[in-house]
This record gives structure tokens, C-alpha cells and sequence, in this order.
């Protein structure tokens, strides 16, 4: 199938039955879960065989999974790559062999791989934007003043890069607003909760804590239950995913609001591949819109949480 397009793409041919590897990064949470499942429900209906692997939280096994699909020959890879950098040699292998790569939820460095020239597209939400309008929502129900944590996702992956710059871009222009410590809790819910207990030894004084996903958020409410402070009343916690416990923890009053990051990838990623295969041309980046909920929405959406 090394074929390529005038662009150097390699082209996906049209037929009727697929193999298709899905490279997801990790099976440890719940956004992760559902991601994998969509994949899985959509693959019979698009005419496709899933070759599936887990990288279990390791970029490197994640490139050794990539070099084992393009071993199997398959047809198509969904790549969820789990850091930026890491992956691009696994998509320049894949593209050298003729095989397509779709990014999926996360994307590749766009400095050094290119969608359109190495890669079809990248297929994911607006991470600067989730972290706009979870720093909008915080500066909103603290009256512009808060001593702000900030527990970020996995260090070098696109969401935490982009949920970062967002939210500090938005915070740095309210002069009440401070981040007074911000540190790597890797989109975990144990990892958010030691690395929060840990900043509450320095930071007793904190009002707020911004997390990357609801899984750290998660953690951050059980550190600071167990450090005697009541979440939602003595410190305001704003979070991103949409999961059924942050709709619940929202419910509950513990989280103030979590902006979605739909993990509903594989009907979106059937559609890019059949007009691929088509021969349209992609556009680099196929958005994915989010919802947002706080206590005006969270019961009557409570079924929408994964
Ligand atoms: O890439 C999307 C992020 O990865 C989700 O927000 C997070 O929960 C997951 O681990």
C-alpha cells in the first residue's frame, strides 16, 4: 500500500474492510476508558479490525507499538500520541512505510511534524480555549481574587501544554489573580492527590486549584478534605473532562465547574477516514466542541459523564 499523494501523504485506498491500529497512550482513567470503547463501538460499523495496543503510560512503548503496527502492515493508524515530541519519529516511520496516521485527542509537535505533510490530521478539542473558560469561570466565582494551585496534566503532552497557556494567559490579566505554584500531577487522580497534599505544607493559604483533568481535581478534593479544608466553600476547585464523578463532585458542591474534553473519537475518526479515502483533502485540524458544566447543568447531564 506504499503509495503516496502529491503531498506526500501516503494515500488510504477505498475499500469495503479496514485494518486499523488505535495506539491509545494509557488505560488508567475513566476519559481513557471511554476514548478506547468509542474506538471499539465504531470499528465493526466502519468496516474496520482494530489492532489495539496500551501503551500503559509510556511514550516509548508507545513509538515500539507504532513500529509493531507498521510491522502488521495495517491499512490506518489512530494515533493518540501521549507527548508531543516522542511519537514523531513513529509517525515519519509510518508515513515512509505508506501507512496514514490520524492524531487523535492529542496532538504532535507541529514544529517538527506537519498534518497535511506527515501526518492526515490532527482530530481534538481547543486545549487553549478549555483552559480560557476554566480560568473564566474561576475569575467569575472568586470576584477576580484567589490564590490559585495549578496541578498540570503530563509534562510534554499537548493538553497540559495548551490547558496551561490558556488558563495563565487568561488569570495573568486579572491582578487579583495569582498562581502561587503549579506543578505536574500527570493527568492522574493519586499523582494530583500527593502532589497537592505536598503544596498544601507550602501553601496553606491557597483559595483555588486549577487541574488539567478532572481525575487530578479528583485527587486535589480528597488532599484537601484530608488536610481539614472544605472544598468548594474554603477553596474553589475548576477542572477539566467532564466525568461522571466531576459531574457528581459538581452536584455534591465540592467542584465548582469542569469544562468537557470529549473522549468520543471513533465515530469522528470513521467519517476523516472515509472522506480520506475518498480523496478529499483533510483540514489540519477537524475541532472538537465542548460542552461546559457547573451546578446550573451538572444533574440534568449527569448521564453524559463517562
Ligand atoms: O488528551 C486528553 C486528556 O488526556 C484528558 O483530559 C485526560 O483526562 C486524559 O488523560
Amino acid at each position: 500500500a506504499a503509495t503516496a499523494a502529491a503531498d506526500g501523504l501516503p494515500k488510504l485506498p477505498k475499500k469495503a474492510a479496514y485494518k486499523v491500529g488505535f495506539a491509545q497512550t494509557e488505560s488508567n482513567n475513566p476519559w481513557r476508558i471511554a476514548e478506547t470503547q468509542s474506538m471499539k463501538d465504531i470499528a465493526s460499523k466502519c468496516g474496520w479490525t482494530l489492532v489495539y495496543t496500551d501503551a500503559a503510560s509510556s511514550a516509548s512503548k508507545q513509538v515500539a507499538d507504532v513500529q509493531s503496527m507498521i510491522a502488521q502492515k495495517v491499512d490506518l493508524i489512530v494515533l493518540a500520541p501521549r507527548e508531543e515530541k516522542p511519537l514523531v519519529p513513529a509517525v515519519m516511520a509510518a508515513k515512509k512505510a505508506g501507512i496514514p496516521v490520524i492524531a487523535v485527542d492529542r496532538d504532535l509537535d507541529q514544529s517538527v511534524a506537519k498534518p497535511g505533510r506527515d501526518y492526515v490530521t490532527f482530530i481534538g478539542s481547543d486545549f487553549v480555549d478549555q483552559g480560557h473558560r476554566a480560568a473564566e469561570w474561576l475569575i467569575k466565582a472568586t470576584g477576580g481574587k484567589a490564590k490559585i494551585i495549578e496541578l498540570e496534566g503530563t509534562t510534554g503532552a499537548s493538553p497540559a501544554n495548551n490547558r496551561k497557556k490558556g488558563f495563565d494567559e487568561t488569570v495573568k490579566k486579572q491582578s487579583g489573580m495569582q498562581i502561587i505554584a503549579s506543578q505536574d500531577g500527570d493527568f492522574a487522580r493519586d499523582k494530583g492527590r500527593q502532589v497537592l497534599e505536598s503544596l498544601l505544607q507550602a501553601h496553606p493559604d491557597v483559595t483555588a486549584v486549577y487541574a488539567h483533568n478532572d481525575e487530578m481535581a479528583m485527587g486535589a478534593i480528597a488532599a484537601l478534605e484530608a488536610a481539614g479544608k472544605k472544598p468548594g466553600k474554603d477553596v474553589i476547585v475548576v477542572s477539566i473532562d467532564g466525568t461522571k464523578d466531576a459531574l457528581q463532585a459538581i452536584i455534591d458542591g465540592k467542584l465548582g465547574a469542569t469544562v468537557q474534553s470529549s473522549p468520543f473519537f471513533g465515530p469522528i475518526s470513521c467519517k476523516v477516514a472515509q472522506r480520506y479515502a475518498a480523496g478529499e483533502k483533510i483540514e489540519p485540524w477537524v475541532k472538537v466542541s465542548d460542552l461546559f458544566f457547573d451546578k446550573s447543568n451538572a444533574q440534568a447531564n449527569l448521564a453524559n459523564g463517562f
